[in-house]
């Protein structure tokens, strides 16, 4: 059950999703296996429609799972119950694309923060305390907490919001961030921000991160493993090293081969040449 003397946190067999029946029907996600363990980032890559949100939302039990199983912390999980959801949420937690979809927008900031301390079970600490929490967490992300009180999330600019989800995440402290294209709807510079921030997450607290993206290039930058994904297939998996520097199914190479900068450096000589014809 271990990988390095690192225990499994969370791991699936045959996870399958269909959406909709008979001419309609959907496969999603086709009998997907997992193993993810401890303190590691793992990324989940494929074109946009291979299933990667649908996979994401079973994940955080979001949506029903069609067949097969899911384990967490090498418990088969049972989240039937609102009880259970709400205590299986302290142990996982996402941010998505759309910062938007992450919080109660009508919220003050205040209070989103706040309400993160009272799910840690710090609702009877004193008021300066918890301000003091706050604010260490948003100096994690950059922000300054005495420009965020008594505003709402959409006052701030998106890289702002995304950071702000991120201070969520430092507060709330899950074994597992799932992060779904977090980067996608935002300029490269707070992008290359949102990742350093999301590596120092992982090194401050050891949680798990489960990164979705459609950029190869960027899983191999940040990643330990990689679940290469097809059509709701997990078509190849393993080091992001091996698999890819070394990718042996098609798809991978296909995704590689989209990203020219991992393997082949601009040749100025050839576009000199395009240039003069
Ligand atoms: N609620 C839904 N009902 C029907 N089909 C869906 C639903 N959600 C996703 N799908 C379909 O499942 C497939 C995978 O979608 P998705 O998981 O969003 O992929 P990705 O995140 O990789 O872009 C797509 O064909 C999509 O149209
Ligand atoms: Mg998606």
């Amino acid at each position: 059950m271990s990988e390095n003397g690192k225990s499994l946190v969370l791991s699936g067999s045959g996870v399958t999703k269909i959406f909709g029946s008979g001419a309609k029907k959907v496969v999603a996600v086709n009998k997907v296996d997992f193993e993810f363990h401890e303190k590691e980032l793992v990324s989940i890559v494929g074109e946009s429609g291979s299933g990667k949100t649908t996979l994401v939302k079973m994940l955080l039990g979001l949506i029903s799972v069609t067949e097969g199983d899911i384990y967490f912390m090498g418990e088969k999980r049972d989240i039937r119950s609102r009880r259970q959801k709400k205590e299986y949420w302290k142990g996982i937690q996402a941010i998505f694309q759309d910062p938007f979809s992450s919080y109660n927008m009508f919220h003050k900031i205040d209070s989103v923060l706040l309400d993160c301390i009272n799910m840690r079970g710090g609702r009877s600490l004193p008021r300066p305390k918890k301000i003091e929490m706050i604010t260490e967490a948003c100096s994690f992300v950059n922000l300054k907490y005495a420009e965020l009180t008594n505003k709402y999330p959409f006052e701030l600019s998106g890289g702002q919001q995304q950071r702000l989800m991120i201070a969520r995440i430092f507060l709330l402290k899950p074994k597992i961030l799932l992060a779904d294209e977090p980067t996608s709807m935002i300029d490269a510079c707070s992008r290359a921000t949102i990742l350093d921030m999301l590596l120092g997450l992982r090194n401050e607290t050891g949680m798990m991160i489960i990164f979705v993206t459609h950029d190869i290039g960027l899983a191999y930058y940040i990643s330990d493993s990689v679940y290469i994904m097809e059509r709701g297939r997990f078509v190849e998996s393993g080091k992001a090293d091996a698999v890819i520097l070394s990718p042996s199914a098609e798809y991978t190479k296909r995704l590689i081969n989209d990203v020219p900068k991992i393997h082949s450096p601009w040749d100025f000589t050839k576009a000199a040449e395009g240039a003069s014809v």
